[in-house]
């Protein structure tokens, strides 16, 4: 499943082992930068969970051969970061380590799609390829939520979900076709909105799978 589009030399897909995928589970391994008081800084990160990684959970995208960005998916309950209680002993030691766990692990557990939805982890374009113009017609970021919504949608999601408080990572979703979530006040959906504090719930609705280019 990868794909090229207008904009020359720009290829988006899933990571296939090599020198690309580990340099994007490197990158990827740092994120979840917001829980820095609790997982440590980048290279405590890095080690914390570049070991567990899953690589099916990752797209990435290069121009002319090097990484623009990449983006992660969440389906099934599983995302890219998976690591495990002794990841974090090892990393943080026990007390620090098992309170880290217990943590992260409630808050893994609140990112994630209603039922029959994929949710968007996390998107990032490297410095240098960010922009719409650059590469048309929506950019390095914009390619790589199409080929996230062919990929939820082959497995099966009748949505794209995901959270953000970053403006420029919402008008990208906004203008790869995203909207607001509204939910049922008795619902999941809203208990989820309700504990995300200033992150805003948003929904690509993808097409029925049959139905998808
Ligand atoms: C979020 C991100 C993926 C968007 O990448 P991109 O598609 O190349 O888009 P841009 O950075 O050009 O910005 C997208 C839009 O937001 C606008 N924008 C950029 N910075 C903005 C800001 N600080 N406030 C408001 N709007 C902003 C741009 O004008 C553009 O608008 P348009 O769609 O109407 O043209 C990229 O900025 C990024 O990787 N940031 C670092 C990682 C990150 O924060 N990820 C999101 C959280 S997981």
């Amino acid at each position: 499943m990868t794909t090229r589009f207008d904009a020359p030399g720009l290829v988006v897909g899933p990571l296939v082992p090599g020198a690309l995928c580990d340099q994007v589970l490197d990158h990827a391994a740092t994120g979840r930068a917001g829980l820095a008081a609790i997982l440590g800084d980048a290279a405590q990160r890095h080690a914390l969970f570049r070991r567990g990684m899953r690589a099916d959970r990752l797209l990435a995208a290069t121009v002319d051969g090097k990484l623009a960005g990449y983006l992660s998916l969440k389906h099934a309950g599983r995302g890219p970061l998976a690591p495990s209680p002794g990841d974090f002993i090892r990393c943080h030691g026990w007390r620090r380590g098992l309170h880290g766990f217990a943590v992260f692990s409630l808050i893994e557990a609140r990112s994630r799609a209603a039922p029959g939805g994929a949710y968007l982890y996390g998107i990032d374009v490297l410095e240098g390829f960010r922009g719409p113009s650059r590469f048309p017609p929506d950019g390095v970021g914009g390619a790589l939520i199409r080929c996230a919504m062919q990929r939820a949608n082959s497995l099966g999601a009748t949505r794209l979900e995901m959270e953000t408080r970053n403006p420029a990572a919402r008008a990208l979703m906004l203008r790869m076709g995203a909207r607001p979530v509204t939910a049922p006040v008795l619902s999941w959906t809203r208990l989820l909105m309700a504990s995300s504090g200033d992150y805003e719930r948003l929904c690509i609705a993808l097409p029925r799978p049959e139905s998808m280019p």
